[in-house]
């Protein structure tokens, strides 16, 4: 749902960016196109501020003291390792918020503006910025999660509403745990299809063949998921109690690969209580296809 115009311009009225970069331009574009006022950029480079400020309606480049003095919410969006002397290299002021968008890094490395009297917090998109241009037409219908504080949290909460994004709030000494969880539902869903194209590539097949093949089915399982819960839509020979099947599939893996082998295992291990929270198979068949994973093959980890 769109905000209108002056609704979003009242929870902030001027909104700054240090840093113009993948997420830095996304958001701030988007922000724009919704129709809050992203006043001013800074960044290390005067070309990627301008590249931000021309994807803007009214945005001008600054530095980075001024996008403090100018705007009410400051996004520091410079790489993690940037944010800390990036904040500590500005003289803050009571009344304006400032927060960072780095799902591993705590919020206490603004802890220089919170002692100047603004109000810090962590602005995490749970999305992917490697173009710009896509990020931003894709952002809406995200989550983002905030740590922050009241008032700070109900103001951000609504910035992401305008987006068409959903809130979700973390608790605070939980970022890095968060930040590692998402990491189940990105990158390690590219290790596991490359384990399976891997055995693909074996009998000669491509990556390219392999993936048109495994997508649909990948598809279908989250659709699987979205309608029936992580339990109830695991498909696979655990959720059947097919203890013969996984036997095999750990020798046949183990001839080929056997660090495929052992990761197939382990993976398989953690299948079973989801099996069993599913009803699908009974204690006695959880013991046996444990069993068999500890004994299939090569030596037990
Ligand atoms: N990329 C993602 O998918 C993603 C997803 C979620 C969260 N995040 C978080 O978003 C933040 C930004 O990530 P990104 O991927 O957008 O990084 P990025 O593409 O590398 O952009 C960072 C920008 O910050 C500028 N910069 C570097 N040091 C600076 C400094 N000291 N002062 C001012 N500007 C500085 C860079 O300089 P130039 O001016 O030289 O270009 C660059 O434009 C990080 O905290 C990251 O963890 C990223």
């Amino acid at each position: 749902m769109t905000m209108p115009h002056t609704e979003l311009a009242s929870v902030f009225p001027k909104i700054g960016f240090i840093g113009a970069g993948r997420l830095g331009c996304a958001l701030a574009w988007c922000l724009d196109q919704k129709g809050a006022h992203v006043h001013a950029v800074a960044s290390r480079s005067a070309d990627s501020a301008t590249a931000l400020a021309a994807g803007c309606s009214a945005c001008a480049v600054m530095s980075p003291q001024q996008v403090a003095d100018e705007c009410d919410l400051i996004f520091i969006t410079t790489p993690d390792a940037a944010i800390a002397p990036a904040a500590e290299g500005i003289c803050w002021r009571p009344g304006s918020s400032v927060v960072h968008c780095s799902g591993a890094t705590e919020v206490q490395v603004l802890g220089k503006a919170l002692a100047e009297g603004a109000e810090v917090g962590g602005f995490h998109p749970m999305h992917t910025f490697a173009d710009p241009v896509t990020a931003a037409r894709t952002l809406s219908g995200c989550v983002i999660t905030i740590e922050a504080g009241e008032p700070l949290s109900q103001r951000l909460s609504r910035l992401v509403t305008a987006l068409g994004c959903t809130v979700n709030h973390l608790p605070a000494g939980m970022r890095v745990r968060y930040h590692a969880s998402c990491g189940f539902a990105s990158q390690f869903v590219n290790v596991l299809l490359a384990e399976g194209v891997g055995a693909w590539q074996s009998w000669g097949s491509t990556e390219q063949a392999a993936l048109a093949a495994f997508l649909p089915m990948l598809r279908g399982t989250i659709a699987s998921i979205e309608t029936s819960g992580l339990a109830k839509g695991m498909p696979g020979p655990v959720s059947r109690g097919d203890t013969h099947t996984v036997e095999r599939h750990v020798q046949a893996l183990r001839d080929f690969d056997p660090d495929m082998a052992s990761f197939y295992r382990a993976l398989c291990r953690r299948s079973v209580p989801l099996a069993q929270k599913a009803g699908r198979i009974d204690d006695a068949q959880a013991a046996s296809i444990k069993a068999v994973l500890d004994t299939a093959g090569d030596a037990p980890e």
